[in-house]
């Protein structure tokens, strides 16, 4: 058996198009243009690279993108002092401050500054803790796609068994929840599971968020299965270059699984994609406007 592939970089691409027509559509019927406000500190290359990524698809997407960049000295309190006047800017519906930050700025204090109404990451406690509530919640890009991906594939997830490997905050806890939502039988499981492999193997639903390159194979994937990968882990060719692989060994996996995404072209895209969701879901209720369908948890 082989498994079919999904195409997270299609699926994104709806998603992209779907959200240019509804911003096209707020801004005829009421004047609005969501603002979407990126935070850079220092030259991470990779975080250049997002950062980038995402100020582009929030041009292409006809929103307003408010862009800000600082050396890596930055002081703590101007950053916080930056956060409130973007918390307190009636243009700008979502802050994104991209992480890492450089060691002398606290990444807990920049969450809790942000303005729960704006947080398009999902990482606020008021957000992820209206997400283990089951209320309605602004959700971390990367779990929130990866659950579209399901819905898509799956359709009703009801009574599955779901295993999340992985318990960060950004990604395995709130998967783990919106799995729940879902009304799947979760199980989070990590690097101190006991018999990881037997527990994955219980999975209808395996979504890999460990950052291990390959660590998953076919042997710990239940035939039929739905692996869902969320590691983007760069490693190094024979040929002196490097290329970017998940968590999942795909060959063997794909053997197994029902559908699998690829790395790259899976999950990554959809980050991005749930990025905007966010802010459009974000600038709707400083409206008062109802989130368009579809595009929320
Ligand atoms: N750095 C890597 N991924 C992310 C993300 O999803 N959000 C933010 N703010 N920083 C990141």
């Amino acid at each position: 058996m082989t498994a079919d592939i999904i195409d997270g970089r299609a699926f994104a691409a709806d998603i992209h198009a779907r959200i240019a027509r509804e911003v096209a559509a707020l801004t005829a019927a009421h004047g609005i243009v969501p603002g979407l406000a990126t935070v850079l500190v220092g030259e991470d290359p990779a975080s250049e690279v997002y950062v980038r990524s995402k100020n582009k698809a929030t041009r292409a997407a006809g929103m307003a993108s408010f862009e800000h960049r600082f050396d890596a000295d930055m002081a703590e309190a101007d950053l916080l002092a930056l956060i409130d006047r973007l918390n307190a800017d009636p243009q700008v519906h979502g802050i994104l401050v991209q992480f890492p930050l450089p060691p002398q700025i606290s990444e807990a204090k920049v969450i809790a500054a942000i303005s729960r109404d704006k947080d398009v990451d999902g990482f606020h406690v008021e957000n992820q803790g209206r997400l283990a509530m089951g209320r309605p919640a602004l959700v971390p890009c990367t779990p929130l796609g990866c659950l579209m991906l399901l819905r898509d594939t799956l359709g009703d997830m009801t009574g599955l068994e779901a295993v999340v490997l992985g318990r960060s905050f950004n990604v395995g806890r709130p998967m783990a929840q919106l799995l729940l939502g879902e009304n799947c039988t979760v199980t989070t499981a990590h690097s101190r599971t006991r018999d990881l492999a037997a527990v994955c193997r219980r999975a209808d639903i395996l979504v890999a968020a460990v950052g291990r390159p390959g660590m998953v194979t076919g042997d710990w994937v239940k035939p039929g299965a739905t692996v869902i990968d969320v590691g983007i882990n760069r490693i190094a060719k024979d040929d002196g270059g490097t290329r970017l692989v998940g968590d999942c060994d795909f060959d063997s996996c794909a053997q197994v699984a029902g559908a699998i995404t690829p790395v790259p072209g899976g999950v990554g895209p959809m980050t991005i994609a749930c990025l905007l969701a966010n802010a459009l879901t974000a600038c709707c209720e400083a409206n008062g406007l109802p989130a368009p369908e579809g595009l929320t948890a």
